[in-house]
């Protein structure tokens, strides 16, 4: 009742916001107060001290990093002398053992972003530009060379990307239901890996839910980078209609990541693993939906993660308190990564 208010209240300040962007001829990046005050209720809750700071970066466009996963297929000699001019370094520790050698991503405190790579017909991206928390789902999820691996939700395919960085699957099937991204997702793929290896790639634009039951026992890994509410992204909904029907639907998002959880643990053979990610910081679709997981498959196990987060503690900041299996990156000034929440399960057996 008081969302639907809220809803009405906002459509008109979208009428007459509307008529005044208009009249200043000109779109700006602005906060959607809605999302705002919902956050700052549910997180104020949730993550307690720690918000106050999160939210002083989630606000400050100006202060938000981007890291630059350079492309191993791709040949390009001057582009690590650039970034070091420019202030970049590697972004985690060589010697950590979760990092494949071939992984090469660059980062800096300074906030900004290294220009954009156009893409050109019949020539490779050098590199991808991300957050650096990206990198975490798809290092937990250490894929080996020949595996079968599956990327459910997979479009623009960044993590797809950062997969084939670190090893070369025997099969890899990148999925994505919408259809104009499943467009995009394969656009990335022909912008960043060569004619030989594509071949080894599938990709499909089917309902994750279904996957599993299409292909039970099939894969070695899954990495179900799930839809969610896209913290930094509805803090700045230009439509505060459109913010406020999200919020009112985001209880629905809880139940379609479990329904892709259950999937992508039918899909996965007895040994093998997945990793859950998001970028929210909410409970309810980040533990709940874990925790949810393990209470009604008895043959997934959870797997602990305290040594990844060990490793790449100099580069991130994370929520204390949480359970061995699980990651929550929450952005802080110099290192505005996240919000990334991470888990990783193993099957065990058929049933
Ligand atoms: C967080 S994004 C994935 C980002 C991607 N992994 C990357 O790193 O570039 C989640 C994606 O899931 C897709 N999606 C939503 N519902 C889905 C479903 N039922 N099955 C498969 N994909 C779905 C969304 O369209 C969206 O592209």
């Amino acid at each position: 009742c008081h969302l639907i208010l809220v809803w009405l209240l906002a459509r008109q300040r979208s009428r007459d916001g509307k008529l005044e962007k208009k009249a200043k001829g000109k779109l700006q990046k602005q906060i959607c107060q809605v999302v705002l005050d919902h956050f700052e209720k549910q997180y104020t809750a949730e993550l307690r001290d720690a918000w106050s700071s999160v939210r002083d970066v989630l606000t400050s466009p100006w202060c938000w990093q981007h890291a630059v996963l350079l492309n191993r297929f791709s040949q390009n000699p001057g582009l690590e002398s650039s970034l070091a001019e420019q202030g970049y370094h590697p972004a985690f520790p060589a010697a950590l053992p979760y990092l494949p050698a071939a992984l090469r991503c660059y980062s800096r405190t300074a906030p900004g972003r290294f220009p954009a790579q156009k893409h050109q017909p019949g020539r490779l991206k050098d590199y991808y530009l991300l957050n650096a928390a990206s990198l975490l789902p798809v290092l937990a999820l250490e894929v080996k060379d020949g595996e079968a691996v599956l990327d459910l939700c997979a479009a623009p395919g960044g993590k797809s990307v950062a997969i084939l960085q670190c090893a070369c699957p025997g099969h890899f099937h990148c999925n994505e239901y919408d259809d104009l991204r499943s467009r995009w997702l394969e656009q990335t793929i022909e912008s960043f890996i060569p004619a030989p290896l594509i071949n080894l790639i599938t990709v499909s634009k089917l309902d994750g839910r279904q996957i599993g039951d299409l292909q039970p026992e099939f894969y070695d890994k899954v990495l179900v980078d799930a839809p969610c509410s896209n913290d930094r992204s509805w803090l700045f909904s230009a439509d505060p209609q459109q913010a406020v029907l999200r919020l009112m639907q985001r209880k629905e998002l809880s139940s379609l990541q479990f329904q892709l959880l259950r999937s992508a643990v039918q899909a996965l053979r007895p040994g093998g693993s997945l990793v859950y990610s998001t970028c929210t910081l909410s409970r309810a679709e980040n533990s709940d939906v874990i925790n949810l997981i393990l209470n009604s498959c008895r043959n997934v196990m959870p797997v602990d993660l305290s040594g990844m987060a060990r490793g790449v503690s100099q580069e991130f900041t994370f929520l204390s308190g949480m359970q061995q299996h699980e990651l929550l990156v929450l952005p802080e000034k110099g290192r505005a990564w996240g919000p990334m929440y991470v888990a990783k399960l193993k099957k065990v057996s058929s049933t």
